[in-house]
């Protein structure tokens, strides 16, 4: 089983951004956090970051035909991007949603998520625990 974990705009700046809504451990913290658990899982994880919507899509692209299965966090292109819920809706792999905090309970505007539609799950408002319940879902439905 190979997952890839990606991560949009501003996650990288975790642990210095915002840290009363998204913790003070960084995105080097979550990467080996996942890591650790997919070695526990045994199963293969690799990992993308970009605050670039283009640059995620290719990454769904490219994940095409190698990755069983995805965890994505599209940060604010959850709010905006059609463009994602199109790539992961084209390659048809597997998908969990997740976020750290709960969007659902913050802005009006963060009430909407366009990639849902194509997820088979949403998880939200566990921190980085999120994560790892999200590459559960994926090995569980395998
Ligand atoms: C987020 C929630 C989004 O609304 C926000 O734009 C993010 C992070 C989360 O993980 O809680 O950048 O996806």
């Amino acid at each position: 089983m190979k997952i890839l974990v990606i991560n949009g705009p501003n996650l990288n700046m975790l642990g210095i951004r915002e840290p009363e809504i998204y913790g003070s451990a960084t995105y080097q913290d979550l990467v080996d956090i996942i890591q650790r658990e997919a070695d526990t899982m045994g199963v293969e994880v690799s990992f993308y970051q970009s605050n670039h919507e283009g640059d995620l899509v290719d990454a769904i692209q490219q994940a095409y035909g190698k990755i069983d299965g995805i965890v994505i966090n599209p940060a604010a292109y959850t709010h905006t991007s059609v463009a994602l819920l199109d790539a992961v809706k084209a390659v048809g792999i597997p998908t969990v949603e997740v976020h750290i905090s709960d969007p659902d309970t913050r802005d009006e505007f963060r009430k909407i998520s366009y990639i849902r539609a194509a997820c088979k799950a949403t998880v939200k408002g566990k921190g980085f625990a999120g994560y790892l319940e999200a590459m559960h879902i994926l090995c569980d439905s395998n």
